[in-house]
């Protein structure tokens, strides 16, 4: 018997559902002219609207409650003091200590010195990069530096450096490869000077196959370049300072990070160089210091007012009571179209298990799907469903009061849909006599605003995000911080590579597995096919 679907909270939410199926948003509003008021929160310049959601005030409570009964008050302060959240890999958790002031102890030890001394090499490196005293080949100051990672290794530092664009000034471009599909590093490599080249290898088990493939291939370019002294140009950033080092990159100019920081949560790490080195380190500390704001507010804050916990707890009414299987996300930003991709990572990695921290599989839905786009193009993409189709997408619009360009005809258009899109969304209407011109409405959405989109900023929206999905993992009782679910295909890839180094037929897996394996070296390069196995 699940504790969780049994518990008085579960039983009287879906009880309340009952009731709220047949609610109209419109008429909530009616029913309450501060509606605006009471169902929305301001956090550091952050405005999150929830009005616009199948809720009224016993909807919230009895979420709180639910929040209460899961026991999130101690869960929350376990993450913060280090306890072994992550209890199927025996860690702790402790991305919040990477921005945060006060000790915390890891196995009785304060992690807070190495990771201030790891801060003071960032900021000496990245400080000597952008003034040029660390240079390239022949003291060629460095213009650009390839940073090689793939899932957190790269989504959070690209999201940052993408979003943060308006403050990189008197620092190198930074171009990321992630993908092992060569395309990809030879589109970066095609036009870059390699004399001026800083190369950076992000992976926290420093054994990720397209990571590693990747930075072999840059390193073969850059000795071709400029020969034996290609490994000066070479930094890492890697919890297995070890494997870096077979690697053959040097002690020195080996950055690392630690176990009890997840690679989705790593972007206050080491991890984070490339904001420091496109945009300086203060930049870099402002970054932290908007998370650390994020967790204060999260850590200080009743459910009714915690930001984190109001978007997790909608996420639960839609995903567990309506059976909304996803999550829009829908940055009206430009600078934050790489938004829907990290949080995909960050949500669908954290929460897309089946069992809970006690072993036994979970008896309700856990993550959602989680998608989107940068408007007003999702508008002319997928906003026909949206408003016109059979299903139930709860939705995240985000926007930004201050934009850093000075396009005000531009904004006010970008804005205006901003507005529009929620409100036609919410009211619907019945354009024309036709059905099919009809707009049911009552589809819910959050709106969150923010006042411009700064490092501090966008660590406080990063941070908000990570702390949802943590409370919503709480609510599910699973381990947020694993991810064994990538480890299967992981192997077979593994097993495959060699069964595709001979033109043999494939008769080692399934008939389909066969059958593809078959056509690809039918069809592939012809050249490797003369050339036969390397
Ligand atoms: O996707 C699986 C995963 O382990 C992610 O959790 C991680 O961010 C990514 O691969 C890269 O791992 P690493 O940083 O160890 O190269």
């Amino acid at each position: 018997m699940s504790t969780l679907t049994d518990s008085a909270a579960w039983l009287a939410l879906k009880s309340h559902q009952q009731t709220m199926a047949h609610a109209g948003i419109t008429q909530l509003f009616e029913a309450d002219p501060q509606r605006f008021a009471n169902f929305s929160l301001r956090v550091d310049g952050m405005l999150l609207d929830y009005s616009k959601n199948l809720v009224n005030h016993d909807s919230m409570q009895l979420l709180a409650q639910l929040a209460r009964e899961r026991g999130l008050g101690e869960r929350m302060r376990e993450l913060f003091r280090g306890g072994k959240v992550n209890a199927t890999e025996n860690r702790a958790a402790l991305h919040t200590a990477l921005r945060g002031e006060q000790p915390v102890l890891v196995d009785g030890v304060d992690v807070m010195p190495q990771v201030r001394a790891t801060l003071e090499r960032m900021q000496i490196f990245s400080d000597g990069v952008r003034a040029g005293s660390i240079s390239g080949h022949g003291g060629r100051r460095y213009s650009d530096v390839i940073h090689i990672g793939i899932g957190g290794s790269n989504l959070g530092p690209l999201l940052a450096t993408q979003a943060l664009a308006p403050y990189a000034a008197g620092g190198p471009r930074v171009h990321f490869v992630s993908n092992i599909d060569m395309a990809a590093v030879q589109r970066t490599l095609a036009p870059l000077d390699a004399a001026g080249t800083l190369v950076i290898v992000v992976s926290k088990t420093f054994s990720t196959i397209e990571t590693l493939a990747n930075a072999r291939t840059v390193r073969d370019w850059l000795t071709r370049a400029v020969g034996d002294t290609a490994g000066r140009q070479f930094v890492a950033i890697t919890a297995n300072t070890q494997r870096a080092v077979e690697f053959g990159i040097s002690e020195e100019n080996i950055f690392p990070f630690w176990d009890w920081v997840g690679g989705r949560y790593s972007l206050w790490s080491a991890v984070g160089l490339p904001v420091a080195l496109a945009c300086g380190m203060p930049a870099f500390r402002d970054l932290l210091r908007g998370a650390h704001e994020m967790d204060e507010h999260f850590r200080n804050s009743a459910s009714e007012k915690s930001m984190p916990v109001l978007l997790a707890m909608l996420g639960i009414w839609y995903n567990n009571f309506f059976g909304a299987a996803t999550q829009a996300i829908l940055p009206y930003d430009e600078s934050l179209a790489l938004l829907p991709a990290y949080l995909q990572q960050l949500d669908m990695e954290s929460s897309g298990k089946r069992v809970g921290t006690d072993g036994a599989d979970i008896d309700c839905d856990s993550g959602m799907i989680i998608w989107g786009a940068a408007g007003t193009d999702a508008q002319h993409s997928f906003f026909q469903l949206l408003h016109q189709g059979t299903r139930l997408v709860p939705a995240d619009f985000i926007a930004v009061c201050q934009p850093h360009h000075t396009g005000e005809e531009h904004h006010a258009i970008l804005m205006a849909n901003f507005f529009a899109q929620t409100a036609a969304l919410m009211n619907g209407a019945a354009i024309a006599a036709t059905a099919q011109e009809c707009f049911p409405g009552n589809r819910p959405s959050n709106s969150l605003l923010i006042d411009r989109l700064t490092p501090r900023s966008l660590g406080l929206l990063l941070a908000l995000y990570e702390h949802k999905v943590f409370v919503q993992n709480v609510i599910w009782g699973i381990n947020p911080f694993d991810q064994p679910g990538v480890e299967l295909g992981k192997k077979l890839a593994t097993r495959i590579l060699p069964d595709l180094d001979n033109n043999a037929p494939a008769n080692g897996y399934d008939d389909s597995t066969n059958g593809l394996i078959d056509f690809y070296k039918a069809n592939r390069d012809t050249r490797y096919r003369e050339r036969g196995p390397q």
